[in-house]
């Protein structure tokens, strides 16, 4: 049974309990302190799962909705991510390797008040001797992001947090920040906040800013609406490959078999005396950690498939640009009609190709993402 971080939970009751006046605070006991955060709580639970029209569209801006957010999706939202990145396997022990030789660097984008932050600097677990990763912290609301920092404080977590306040749409922020790539790009709960037609080419502007070893997590609700569209990304997105959950790197065979089902994690959770009474509140019963999630690095060999493929397209456009699809020994890959000029140039399509193409040591480099 998955079992909460109580650094996390109690670095947000510390928090809530700050923010509510005094007389509704009162001893500061989950009961109580849920009590306090009842209509706000209900009125988030019912925008996110019911009616998003009860919900402004910055809504972490109102305090009291602050407070319910960070009361009862922060300690869930970072108890997803540790499971998640759990899920990792080898491809996580390296990079928790690698914090013990040199800064970490996250990306929390859409990260309000840190959660998917806080359950990566909790699943790192890093020693005392570890020198603190570099987390870049990217959301529209401000003082979301001034909580992210109060929280990690609060939960005693050693890291160095650059806050940017931007809104995606227009584009990723520039800066220093962005000067290097990142070991962990998070995205939690917020692409189902971009409209469809951007989710992709968003997504693509992060790959592209993952180290060669770095992993990127995208973590949306359990939702049939929001898991399907993950599903949707991860079939189309070429130029990632599968970590976790699937044990494949194939279009997801539930996502084609029909409309109406949809892979997600529903794990036993040893929910704390905190949630329990915040779960009172909003009627709600977290016996189990439901979401979806998507655990990805680059794909191998940059965007290129391993193993003898044959060319069954010609450019076709996609969100992302040009492509070509390959049909490859592990199914239909999208390659982009850079990578696939550099690598297979002069080669007529439909013709058999093989995994090592014979310039194969001029691989493309993935193009940065051009910022706004
Ligand atoms: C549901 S919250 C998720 C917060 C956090 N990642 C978590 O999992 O708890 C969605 C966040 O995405 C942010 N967001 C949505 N659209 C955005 C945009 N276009 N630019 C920057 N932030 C955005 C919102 O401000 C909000 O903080």
């Amino acid at each position: 049974m998955f079992t909460g971080d109580e650094r996390i939970e109690k670095a947000t009751r510390v928090r809530v309990r700050a923010q509510l006046p005094r007389r509704l605070a009162g001893d500061g006991s989950p009961g109580t302190l849920a009590a306090a955060l009842a209509p706000a709580l209900m009125r988030l639970t019912m925008g996110f799962n019911h009616d998003r029209s009860l919900l402004p569209a910055s809504y972490l801006q109102d305090p009291k909705l602050l407070a319910a957010y960070m009361a009862r999706f922060t300690p869930l939202g970072a108890d997803r991510v540790r499971f998640a990145l759990g899920q990792g396997g080898a491809a996580f022990a390296r990079l928790r390797g690698l914090a013990g030789e040199r800064p970490l660097r996250l990306l929390d984008v859409g990260a309000g008040p840190g959660s998917a932050t806080l359950g990566a600097l909790s699943a790192l677990d890093l020693s005392g001797d570890a020198p603190p990763p570099v987390c870049v912290l990217i959301d529209r609301t401000r003082s979301a992001l001034e909580e992210a920092a109060r929280l990690a404080d609060a939960a005693g977590f050693r890291a160095r947090l650059v806050r940017i306040a931007h809104d995606v749409t227009r584009g990723l922020p520039e800066g220093p920040a962005f000067a290097q790539p990142f070991d962990l790009i998070l995205v939690a709960n917020m692409l189902n906040e971009l409209s469809e037609s951007r989710r992709g080419r968003f997504v693509q502007r992060l790959a592209a800013l993952l180290a060669p070893e770095g992993l990127l997590l995208a973590v949306e609700p359990g939702t049939q609406a929001a898991a399907r569209d993950l599903i949707a990304l991860r079939d189309r997105l070429g130029e990632l490959a599968t970590v976790a959950p699937c044990p494949h790197d194939l279009p997801c065979p539930l996502h084609a078999q029909n409309r109406r089902d949809w892979c997600h994690v529903a794990a036993p959770y040893n929910r704390s005396a905190w949630i329990d009474a915040l779960d009172r509140v909003c009627g709600l019963d977290h016996t189990r950690l439901v979401f979806s999630y998507w655990l990805a690095r680059q794909a191998a060999d940059g965007v290129l498939p391993a193993g003898p493929s044959r060319i069954v397209s010609d450019l076709l456009k996609d969100e992302g640009g040009s492509v070509r699809l390959l049909c490859t020994p592990s199914g239909l890959r999208r390659v982009s009609a850079a990578a696939f000029g550099v690598a297979y140039r002069g080669q007529p399509w439909t013709e058999k190709i093989p995994s090592q193409p014979a310039n194969a040591s001029s691989r493309p480099r993935k193009e940065r993402p051009r910022r706004n």
